[in-house]
């Protein structure tokens, strides 16, 4: 694998399905992704959130609603792709919510069960639905956000630990299931970055002093390219900043 050698000028004219760009990581890779010429379908729960993606990029950036607790919100993408696009090249699962940082002991069931639906279950939906799209594809690749917590679970990290280790164990079985499809399938953990959600875990913390969410595309632009054959493997962003050379 040779990220540094990932030439950008390859990465372009691919159709890639990035959940969550109305802020964050998910739309530092929808920006990037876009400057390099690539069909970006991007998706939040509130459409206008993706007014500024939309208004700078007229000509390839398609808005989409899209709420992971429901599964009918799922459908309705899904239909969306199938009807506006047919084929998809590259699907990045980002969109995620924290729920609670508390002792299992402490924590709502209610929100425990909102957590596991939008971060696994309906992430299973979602990658089910779109097989389809993706098995049209020359070569796919599904790109799955995880944790540090996901692979080392701990105290009152509670549902979103649980969900990230459920996701990546999704994502070893797809990858050795795909094989053949020409799919791979791998985790990224991005590590401490700087936005939202990270806020929301360590609201002390100097944000200006951890990487910020352009910072770890690296792993992601290599992912989305035909350069990359890896599969089944787990990533961490941290290892691939300041990588790139071009
Ligand atoms: N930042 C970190 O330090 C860090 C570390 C490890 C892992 N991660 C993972 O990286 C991914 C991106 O996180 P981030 O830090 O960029 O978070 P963020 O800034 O809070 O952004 C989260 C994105 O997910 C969308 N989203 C949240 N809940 C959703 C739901 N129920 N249905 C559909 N979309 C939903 C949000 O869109 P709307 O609110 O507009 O719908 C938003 O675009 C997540 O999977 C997270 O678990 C982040």
């Amino acid at each position: 694998m040779n990220v540094k050698k990932l030439d950008l000028g390859y990465l372009n004219s691919k159709t890639i399905l990035v959940t969550g760009v109305s802020r964050g990581i998910g739309k530092a890779i929808a920006e990037k992704l876009l400057l390099l010429e690539n069909i970006v379908i991007g998706t939040s729960r509130e459409l206008k959130s993706l007014d500024e993606l939309t208004k700078n990029f007229k000509k390839n950036f398609y808005p989409f609603e899209l709420n992971l607790e429901s599964a009918d919100s799922i459908d309705n993408l899904v239909n969306n792709v199938g009807k506006n696009f047919g084929k998809l090249d590259v699907l990045i699962n980002n969109a995620g919510m924290l729920g609670e940082i508390k002792k299992l002991e402490h924590c709502s069931f209610k929100i425990w069960s909102d957590v596991i639906n939008a971060n696994l279950n309906n992430q299973f939906l979602l990658i089910k639905s779109l097989l389809p799209y993706l098995k049209l594809s020359k070569k796919a690749s599904i790109i799955n956000l995880s944790s540090t917590v996901g692979r080392e679970p701990r105290a009152d990290w509670g549902a979103y630990a649980v969900s990230k280790a459920g996701f990546e164990a999704v994502s070893t079985i797809l990858s050795q299931e795909l094989e053949d499809a020409r799919i791979i399938v791998n985790t990224v953990n991005p590590g401490g970055t700087a936005t939202r959600m990270r806020k929301e875990a360590f609201p002390d913390e100097d944000q200006s002093k951890i990487p910020q969410p352009r910072d770890i595309l690296p792993i992601f632009l290599y992912l989305c390219s035909d350069q990359a054959n890896e599969t089944g493997e787990r990533f961490d962003a941290r290892d691939y900043i300041g990588i790139l050379e071009n």
